[in-house]
C-alpha cells in the first residue's frame, strides 16, 4: 500500500486575519503542482477566510484544537461540530504544547480523536517524548503509552494521522535525526500494529514534526517510516512551499 505524503503546517498563535490572507495567497500558486497532501492550520478566527479563500485549490484547512462536546459551558472552546459546519477538513490533536500548557491527556486526546472521526474530521494525532525522557531511556515507552491510550477503540485508524514530534526538537532549531525519527515513528507503527493489525499499520501515515526546514525535509522524507511532517515556524513564510514540494527538490 502506498501512502501518500502529507505536509502540514500549524501556524500556532500567529498571523491575524489579514496576515493569514497574504499568506495564503502567497502560497496558493506556490504549493499548486505539489504532489503532498497540503494542510494549513491557523488559529480559529482565521478559519472562515482561510476556507473560503483556498476553496477550489489543492490546499486544505485545519484547526489546532476542538471540544468533543457539541454544545455547552465550555467557555473558550470550539466544538468539532462549528469546525466542520464552516468547511474545515482537519484538526490537530493533543499537540504537545496543548498537554504541556492546557492540561491534555491521553483521555482528552481519545475522546477527541474519537469525535472528530465521527464528523468526518481528519486528526492529526500528537505524540512525543521530552528530552529528559529521552534521556533516561524512556522515549519509547512514552510513545508508545500515549499512542495505546491516546488512539484506543478507533473504528478507522487509517482515517488518523498521526504526529510523532520529540518535544526537544520543536521549535529549538534542534532535529532528531533521520535514524532517531524513523526509529520513533516506526515505534508508533509497530503500536498500531499491535493494536489494529498490520494493515492499519501499513496504511497509516505518521508525520515526523520538530524543527523541519526547507534543508532537511528531503532527507527525513526518505525514511521509510516518515510520511509527512508537522511543521511549526517554518510555516509561516512563503518557504513553506519549498517544504510542501519537497520531493521537486530531491
Ligand atoms: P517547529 O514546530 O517546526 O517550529 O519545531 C513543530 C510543531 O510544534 O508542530
Amino acid at each position: 500500500m502506498s501512502r501518500r505524503p502529507i505536509i502540514a503546517g500549524n501556524w500556532k498563535m500567529n498571523k491575524g486575519i489579514k496576515e493569514a490572507n497574504e499568506l495564503i495567497e502567497s502560497l496558493k500558486p506556490l504549493v499548486k503542482d505539489a504532489t503532498a497532501e497540503c494542510v494549513f492550520c491557523p488559529p480559529f478566527i482565521d478559519l472562515p477566510d482561510a476556507v473560503r479563500l483556498t476553496k477550489d485549490t489543492n490546499i486544505e484547512i485545519g484547526a489546532q484544537n476542538m471540544h468533543w462536546e457539541e454544545a455547552g459551558a465550555f467557555t473558550g472552546e470550539i466544538a468539532g461540530e462549528m469546525l466542520k459546519a464552516i468547511g474545515v477538513k482537519f484538526v490537530i490533536i493533543g499537540h504537545s504544547e496543548r498537554r504541556e500548557y492546557f492540561n491534555e491527556t491521553d483521555e482528552t486526546v481519545n475522546k477527541k480523536t474519537i469525535k472528530a472521526l465521527k464528523l468526518g474530521l481528519k486528526p492529526i494525532t500528537c505524540c512525543g517524548e521530552t528530552l529528559e525522557q529521552r534521556e533516561s531511556g524512556k522515549a519509547k515507552d512514552i510513545v508508545v503509552n500515549q499512542i495505546k491510550n491516546g488512539l484506543k477503540d478507533i473504528d478507522d485508524i487509517t482515517a488518523v494521522v498521526i504526529a510523532y514530534e520529540p518535544i526537544w526538537a520543536i521549535g529549538t532549531g534542534k532535529t532528531a535525526s533521520n535514524a532517531e525519527a524513523n526509529e520513533a515513528c516506526g515505534w508508533v507503527r509497530e503500536t498500531i500494529g499491535e493494536m489494529y493489525g498490520p494493515e492499519a499499520a501499513e496504511g497509516v501515515r505518521i508525520q515526523y514534526g520538530g524543527s523541519v526546514k526547507p534543508g532537511n525535509v528531503v532527507a527525513l522524507m526518505e525514511e521509510p517510516n516518515i510520511d509527512g511532517a508537522l511543521v511549526g515556524g517554518a510555516s509561516l513564510t512563503a518557504d513553506f512551499a519549498k517544504i510542501v514540494k519537497f520531493d521537486a527538490q530531491a
